[in-house]
């Protein structure tokens, strides 16, 4: 079992000494990397499918870590009680079905210490949940692994929505820039060439709605180059 560099720095913004559940687990190499590393002492391992549990049962036994972990079959946090978990990783999802997850079962979400979120989209709509349902963004990290950048979303939940300046801090997460991450400068590239092609696709077309599109890509580009600067 060799993680990948996803999978790592997902493991590696797990406090030391803490009981965590892995959400949507599938191989289990997470959390089974970090019980071997004796990193955690305990794991839950959650998946809503049973394939995926079963892979993830085949890795905990291979490593001889059943009496370390607790195996569970269902959806999302909803396998979970309050106070069993310290942690809480939900990674290789989308950032919408991420928000369904923690909206589902409230008040566990509101319990846990340390919420790892690595949505695969939807980033913006997950940040605009967190936010405006009482989550403070604690750090926000990217990694890269291919060609792909990855952002990797920690987060507790205060009671305290956080009012943002500009909505494109629901895109580029402020903590990303306060970090100065060194993989921000091409995040915020990749983002405005994404938008640029949006531009340019729209060249020459008209109509009400794609208008729209065009002026608000420009705008997304300007504020995307500010940020950058
Ligand atoms: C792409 S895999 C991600 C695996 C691993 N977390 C990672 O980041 O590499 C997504 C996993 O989430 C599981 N899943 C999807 N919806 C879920 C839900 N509502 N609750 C729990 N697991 C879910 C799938 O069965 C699948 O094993």
């Amino acid at each position: 079992m060799k993680l990948t560099d996803r999978l790592l720095k997902i493991a590696s913004l797990v406090s030391d000494g803490k009981k965590i559940a892995d959400i949507g687990t599938d191989h289990g190499y997470i959390p089974v990397y970090l019980l071997k590393e004796e990193r955690v002492p305990f794991a839950v391992l959650a998946d809503v499918n049973k394939g995926p549990l079963d892979n993830a049962r085949k890795e905990v036994i291979q490593n001889n870590l059943l009496e370390k972990v607790d195996l569970r079959l269902g959806s999302g946090i909803e396998v979970l009680e309050i106070g069993e978990v310290e942690e809480v990783i939900i990674a290789g999802m989308g950032g919408i079905l991420i928000s369904e997850l923690l909206e589902a079962k409230k008040e566990v979400a509101h319990s846990i210490e340390k919420l790892i979120l690595q949505p695969m989209q939807a980033q913006e709509e997950l940040r605009r949940y967190l936010l405006n349902n009482g989550y403070e963004i604690l750090t926000e990290v990217l990694v890269r692994e291919d060609f792909r950048i990855y952002e990797i979303i920690v987060a507790k939940y205060t009671g305290k929505n956080t009012i943002i300046e500009d909505e494109i801090q629901f895109e580029v997460g402020i903590k990303l820039l306060e970090n100065k991450d060194s993989l921000f400068y091409d995040f915020v590239e990749k983002k405005i060439k994404t938008y640029s092609a949006i531009v340019n696709q729209l060249e020459d077309k008209h109509g009400e709605e794609i208008d729209r599109k065009r002026e608000e890509s420009k705008i997304a580009i300007r504020k995307l180059e500010n940020l950058i600067k």
